[in-house]
């Protein structure tokens, strides 16, 4: 009896819901006929199927070696940087998810070599060795060289690298113009994991000089007033170069990832966290001329 009742239940509720549902139709039909809007809304199958791949969009992996400060560090757990944040203003504008991981400088680009990770952002120079194997968003930054070294050293120009010990990262533009001064493999140089490591090197007094990128460098200095260590740099030695976020070679998304950074570099947000770091203002239309070279 119980059941018999709960199953006329059952039909009326459908069929309320059918009759619901019809006039939820027509109603629909004549917004529809009246209302652009909503037209567009209800009858666009396209435009929903493109909400799906925005939805589908895949969390990028992204990696760097957080061992670079101002551009990408260790503080009090939290990775934090230049680039930390740059990477947060473009992923936005490009409507990406991501998680940021400290891979490490070498494994970094192990990873995107075998596409375990999607993309590097890591204070990377733009090499025309780099661009054989991997590709390259636009440029954001423009770095060259420092060498950092006990005070009153006699230090005066890179050529006075030559027969004192030096340290500089693996892998790095910072051991390419060392070398470049002293020789491939010179006994003198001493090769270091993370540029941090370096600079401890330095304070244990293993090494006389590391070669690292001029920004980094000066805020090394600036962070260690008691380390008694001076930063210069020699503009006939060192080159200029760019940083640029790095991708698997062939990658499908650097288009879009290279367009988002230019936005952002255009559009101010990449000056107003450009003035957060550094306190003076970015020279955007250099870096935008230098895109377009
Ligand atoms: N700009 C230099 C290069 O690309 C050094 C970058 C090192 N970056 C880092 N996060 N450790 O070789």
């Amino acid at each position: 009896m119980k059941k018999r009742i709960s199953n006329i239940h059952v039909f009326m509720l459908l069929l309320g819901l059918l009759v619901l549902a019809a006039c939820g139709t027509s109603t629909n039909d004549e917004e529809n006929a009246t209302s652009g809007d909503a037209g567009t809304t209800d009858n666009a199958p396209a435009e929903g199927t493109n909400d799906e791949a925005a939805e589908e969009k895949p969390v990028l992996r992204i990696g760097t070696d957080a061992a670079f400060a101002p551009f990408e560090y260790m503080e009090t757990g939290e990775m934090v940087g230049f680039d930390v944040d740059l990477l947060a203003a473009v992923m936005e504008e490009a409507g990406y998810e991501y998680e940021l991981e400290d891979a490490g400088w070498d494994p970094l680009f192990a990873y995107l070599q075998s596409e375990d990770l999607d993309l590097g952002v890591s204070a990377i120079t733009i090499t025309e060795e780099r661009l054989e194997s991997y590709d390259f968003s636009a440029p954001y930054f423009q770095s060259t060289h420092m060498i950092v070294f006990n005070e009153g050293g006699s230090i005066t120009s890179a050529n006075d690298l030559e027969g004192i010990k030096i340290g500089v990262q693996t892998g790095t533009t910072g051991e390419e113009a060392a070398e470049k001064i002293v020789g491939e493999n010179n006994e003198n140089i001493s090769k270091y994991d993370t540029t941090a490591v370096a600079f401890l090197a330095l304070a244990n007094g293993d090494i006389e000089a590391v070669v690292t990128d001029n920004v980094v460098a000066a805020e090394y200095v600036k962070n260690n007033p008691n380390a008694g260590v001076e930063a210069i740099t020699d503009e006939e030695n060192f080159e200029s170069e760019y940083y640029g976020y790095m991708f698997p070679k062939g990658s499908e998304i650097v288009d879009e990832i290279s367009a988002a950074l230019t936005t952002v570099i255009e559009n101010g947000t990449y000056n107003e966290i450009y003035q957060e770091w550094f306190g003076n203002e970015a020279e955007i239309d250099k870096l935008l001329e230098a895109a377009q070279e």
